[in-house]
């Protein structure tokens, strides 16, 4: 499988490219992917579930990153798509994915949103409240088409991950409560729903959460609270879906348990909660996001102006920054950085690698290790193929850099460069 290595000539190779090259050809900033990795972590997904031997289904949440071009490369893999908008799901049908394979998630999902869902034939929809149980239903009816669903629900488990990102907890705006009996409320009112099939449920604690203790607690609350549904309606969820979250290694701080370990103490636990609760055992359905395109993608920036304040701080200035990396400003998150061009260069110092935009938050990775920095070298970031892209702004007028898809020392550029013709179309005089 494609990872990156350092050629003779120090440069930083990516799928068989050196990074010099692809910079050369397609302009900075940059987003590059690893098409191979992309693959290869798909195929993880799907042997290491096939190991379990659970019934199972992999979803990818297109939020971390979409394009038509990995929305296809979702298709060959054999991976479903969680759309969680109207312009996610239209993404994902120009790309002429499957609709029968699209889940279609949101705490806010607009009537206009479910109706063109409904029409194109999306194959599961993740309900989220109680006005969506009768919303969805009505739709459906005018429509005369049946809506698979599953519900998601909140067990009340907190994951040890940045508080924006945490999502299991009581009080979040996802999902229903198991507590306080509105999740009860809300699947008996889809099992009544005349043009509602209910799969099954739905939980995600989090993103970015290494090891599966908070995954075994709320599934643990999950199969006991489908134990007292059943009795009360007979009810048996053939799905459970939950979630995406599993981190990846952005920093040598972060040390994730290998997928295959997580995945089989997932199913352990799930096989012993169904057995306790006398409950027949669910499908495994999974939605990654950040695990299957973070760690292969990277951004490449060429350096500007470099500022060392004497006793104070060195900076350089890339040219990009929040609006193409938002992650450092908005969750302090932290990430690896090279001199793409000078690989073998000793470092010199430390620097804080700051973007153009007008904002002091506007950093890239702080106080890090490298060969003092000149005009136009290559800085490369590594680990940004998760909402990098998909979190990009315009702020300051700034465009979206192009992407790339690097195989075999073969590139393809999967989505332009946003040009100044960009920013003035849909502007009216
Ligand atoms: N399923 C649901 C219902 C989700 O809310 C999410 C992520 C996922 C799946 C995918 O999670 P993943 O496998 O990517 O961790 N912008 C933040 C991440 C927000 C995640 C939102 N939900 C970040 O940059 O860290």
């Amino acid at each position: 499988s494609g990872s990156a290595h350092i050629n003779p000539a120090g440069e930083l190779v990516i799928g068989g490219l050196p990074a010099p090259e692809l910079a050369e050809r397609f302009g900075t900033p940059l987003f590059v992917y690893d098409e191979a990795l992309i693959r290869e972590q798909c195929r993880r997904f799907h042997r290491a579930l096939q190991k379990t031997g659970l019934d199972h289904q992999v979803s990818y949440a297109s939020k971390a990153f979409l394009c038509r071009a990995l929305a296809r490369l979702m298709a060959e893999e054999g991976l479903g798509l969680d759309v969680v908008s109207g312009g996610e799901l239209y993404t994902a049908l120009a790309a002429g994915f499957d609709p029968a394979h699209i889940h279609l998630h949101g705490n806010n999902k607009l009537d206009s949103e479910l109706r063109r869902a409904l029409a194109a034939g999306v194959g599961c929809y993740v309900v989220d409240s109680l006005d969506e149980v009768a919303r969805l239903n009505t739709l459906a009816g005018e429509l005369g088409t049946r809506a698979r669903c599953l519900l998601r629900v909140t067990p009340g488990v907190e994951a040890h991950t940045h508080d924006f990102i945490q999502t299991g907890a009581a009080d979040s705006k996802f999902g229903l409560n198991l507590a306080s009996g509105q999740a009860s409320e809300a699947l008996r009112a889809m099992l009544q729903a005349e043009w509602l099939d209910v799969l099954g449920v739905h939980f995600h604690i989090g993103s970015q959460i290494f090891g599966t203790e908070g995954t075994r607690a709320a599934l643990a609350r999950v199969l006991a609270w489908l134990a007292g549904e059943r009795e009360h309606s007979g009810f048996a969820a053939r799905v459970l879906n939950i979630g995406g979250g599993f981190g990846i290694r952005y920093t040598g701080a972060d040390q994730p348990q290998p997928l295959e370990d997580l995945l089989a103490e997932v199913a352990a636990a799930l096989r012993a909660g169904a057995a306790e609760h006398r409950l027949p055992l669910p499908q495994l359905w999974l939605e990654p996001g950040r695990s299957i395109v973070g760690e292969a993608g990277w951004t490449l920036y060429t350096v500007g102006t470099v500022k060392q304040i004497p006793g104070v701080r060195n900076y350089v200035s890339v040219d990009g920054g929040m609006s193409d990396h938002l992650r450092t400003a908005l969750y302090g998150a932290d990430y690896e950085v090279a001199l793409a061009n000078r690989m073998h260069g000793a470092p010199q110092g430390t620097y804080t690698v700051v973007g153009k935009l007008c904002e002091s938050g506007d950093v890239v990775a702080r106080d890090k290790p490298l060969p003092e920095p000149r005009h136009g070298d290559l800085l490369a970031v590594s680990c940004t193929g998760a909402y990098h892209y998909a979190m990009s702004s315009r702020y300051n007028a700034m465009l979206r850099p192009a992407v790339v898809f690097v195989k075999d020392g073969e590139a393809r550029e999967v989505v332009r460069r946003e040009t100044y013709d960009d920013l003035l179309r849909g502007q009216l005089d």
